[in-house]
């Protein structure tokens, strides 16, 4: 396979590579990522994260596989093993869906190694739409609030609702940036304002729980949040934070945005009540663990609740901004998203 680089992933003499996204800020680290058991263990970890970076680093490490020479079988269990890494971000299924399409083909390898390409360079597309779509809500002088990350970390392109953010600023239009922190795993406040910063955009983190107060004082213009998956009534899954951001902004009266590609949309799920919501370890809520260290402040043997996403109702959400432009809520209460944007 030709060289490839993203902000996060990387194809070199026909070998994967992955950013280390648990190691960041404090150390830029690339992690081969070349059998299924090193990619899910990655996945696993949240060394690679991010809807649309699960989902192509599945398809990159399928087709490479596939040059190696696994034939039609393996690669099909490869395949339904890296779809089950995580639950629920639809992303990795569309994309492995179109692989498993390619993968029927009597002539499998270039058809994957094509495929897979197709996706990066689509996902760069999608992004860089999203972010024009986006940008045009942001009005001058905004204060924005985001959630988790959704940058050039998290997909192959600029990103999705920190793209919009990040060409609004561009634009002039951004006076400033709130970053959640994002607990339990910190997203925010490892990977987002380390992103902003790279950029140029200025931004201030704030724990999960200074949205509300926030919102009060009148400082946060517009909530602006990614997607693992968007069900066909316009409900959205992502980070867990994300509802209750979005209750804030509806008593506040300030927008609330989700964007993301048609790679998340899942018109086979009527709603969010039957989007798979991952559960992770508990040992994510009694500490905390990175390249800084590891601390736990929870006693030994604390029970744990850790859902890793929720689910926003759609009547919470203000605008669905997608590649395709900005899907309003009365499109999606009049069915836009129930046979997918191209159905
Ligand atoms: O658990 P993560 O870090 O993979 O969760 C990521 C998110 O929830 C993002 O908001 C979402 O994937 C959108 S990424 C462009």
């Amino acid at each position: 396979m030709q060289t490839l680089q993203t902000t996060s992933l990387r194809v070199r003499d026909n070998q994967l590579f992955i950013l280390d996204q648990q190691a960041l800020p404090q150390e830029t680290r690339w992690l081969e990522a070349n059998s299924v058991e090193l990619l899910v263990g990655h996945i696993h970890a949240l060394r690679v994260r991010g809807a649309p970076l699960i989902g192509l680093s599945a398809s990159l490490l399928l087709a490479l596989l596939a040059e190696r020479g696994l034939n039609r079988d393996e690669l099909l269990a490869a395949l339904e093993t890296l779809r089950a890494s995580r639950p629920t971000a639809v992303n990795l299924m569309n994309n492995l869906d179109r692989m498993k399409l390619r993968l029927a083909e009597d002539n499998f390898v270039p058809a994957l190694v094509s495929e897979a390409l197709r996706l990066v360079e689509e996902d760069k597309r999608l992004c860089e739409q999203i972010a024009v779509a986006g940008s045009e809500l942001v009005k001058p002088g905004s204060r924005l609030l985001t959630h988790c990350n959704t940058g050039g970390l998290a997909t192959a392109g600029v990103g999705t609702a920190l793209g919009v953010i990040n060409l609004a600023h561009q634009q002039g239009k951004v006076e400033n940036v709130w970053v959640d922190e994002t607990r339990p795993l910190l997203q925010g406040g490892r990977l987002t304002a380390w992103e902003l910063g790279e950029l140029g955009v200025p931004y201030q983190l704030i724990t999960d729980s200074m949205a509300a107060s926030l919102m009060a004082k009148g400082l946060v213009d517009a909530v602006w949040v990614g997607a693992d998956r968007i069900a066909a009534n316009g409900d959205v899954a992502n980070k867990i934070g994300t509802y209750s951001l979005a209750v804030l902004a509806r008593f506040h009266n300030i927008p609330f945005y989700v964007a993301a590609p048609q790679t998340t949309l899942d018109p086979h799920c009527p709603n969010g009540d039957a989007i798979p919501i991952e559960q992770r370890a508990a040992s994510e809520v009694t500490g905390v663990a990175g390249s800084f260290g590891a601390v736990q402040w929870a006693p030994q043997n604390a029970k744990v609740y850790n859902p890793a996403f929720d689910v926003t109702p759609a009547e919470l959400i203000s605008g669905w901004v997608l590649d395709s432009g900005v899907v309003s809520p009365n499109e999606v209460r009049a069915g836009v998203f129930e046979f997918g944007l191209n159905g």
